[in-house]
């Protein structure tokens, strides 16, 4: 079943209008929450950001915060989604006749589904390759938009170089990975992007930035360039799916001594504690 505004509907009975907004302008936001054993996890933080992604588009919602929650549950309920997984959701202008600004009359729609997912733990284990790519999308990375080819083009450059993401960067200044967050460790201290119209405000990071601090660890939330990110000691990114994934190689150099590094490990088990994993 998927969910359709407040109506839990089979998934083939759900036919997209082709003057929906999000399907002819990308004109939508957009969530992926995870679900560990079948309990969504940091339910608030992402309704938190769908709420900031919306308003920034100007898009009021019908409907709240805890409306929304208690829908999820039904449908997760109604797919028997008990193991690990995701909700995936997204949430359109809405349907009108084309035209480029708002259309007068419109009302949002939601869409959301659930998927299994199993947690990548090979990948966590051993670390990944990425590759490092310009960063050609828009100034307003901070939405969740459905606007997502810059991130499409950058993945795909990824996957045909076998690697398992594309690090961004505008001009020297890396800014994120193409679908998570990207971290440094040098010389003891953690370093990451600051939050900005530049970056989007991953949930993992934000909840890495706090597990590193309760961790007594020096987290500096500022930027970095490509070379230092070759010299750095350790690599990982942080997403909802990847959790925090150690990285050791980039465009083929081996990050520190190619394996993961300590700081990562430690990270990642404060993580798991935290999501009670
Ligand atoms: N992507 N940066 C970008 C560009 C992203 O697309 C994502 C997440 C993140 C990490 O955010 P979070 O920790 O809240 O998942 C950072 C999701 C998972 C996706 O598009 O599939």
């Amino acid at each position: 079943m998927i969910l359709v505004d407040s109506s839990l509907v089979e998934r083939k009975d759900f036919g997209v209008d082709i003057e929906d907004r999000a399907y002819q302008f990308g004109d939508g936001v957009y969530e992926v929450i995870r679900v560990y054993g079948g309990k969504v996890f940091a339910m608030g933080q992402h309704l938190d950001r769908l709420w900031r992604s919306c308003a920034e588009l100007r898009m009021p919602l019908p409907f709240g915060k805890d409306e929304l929650a208690a829908r999820f549950g039904e449908l997760m309920k109604a797919n028997q989604l008990s193991g690990d997984g995701i909700i995936y959701l997204q949430i359109s202008r809405g349907v009108a006749p084309r035209v480029h600004q708002f259309p007068e009359e419109t009302r949002p729609l939601l869409v959301a589904y659930t998927r299994e997912v199993q947690r990548p733990l090979q990948a966590m284990e051993n670390g990944g390759s990425v590759i490092t790519a310009e960063d050609i999308r828009w100034l307003r990375c901070d939405i969740k938009s459905l606007n997502l080819l810059g991130n499409v083009l950058a993945k795909q450059a990824a996957v045909e170089k076998r690697a398992i993401e594309a690090i961004l960067h505008r001009g020297d200044t890396v800014t994120e990975g193409s679908s998570s967050n990207f971290f440094i460790v040098k010389e003891g201290s953690v370093y990451t992007h600051p939050l900005s119209n530049l970056i989007l405000g991953g949930i993992t990071r934000e909840i890495v930035v706090k597990l590193a601090e309760d961790l007594k660890l020096n987290l500096i939330q500022q930027a970095f360039t490509v070379d230092q990110a070759y010299g750095a000691d350790e690599a990982f990114i942080t997403s909802t799916i990847s959790e925090v994934l150690p990285i050791i190689s980039i465009d083929g150099r081996s990050i520190g001594s190619g394996a993961p590094g300590p700081v990562t490990r430690k990270l990642q088990r404060a993580f798991e504690e935290l999501a009670g994993l």
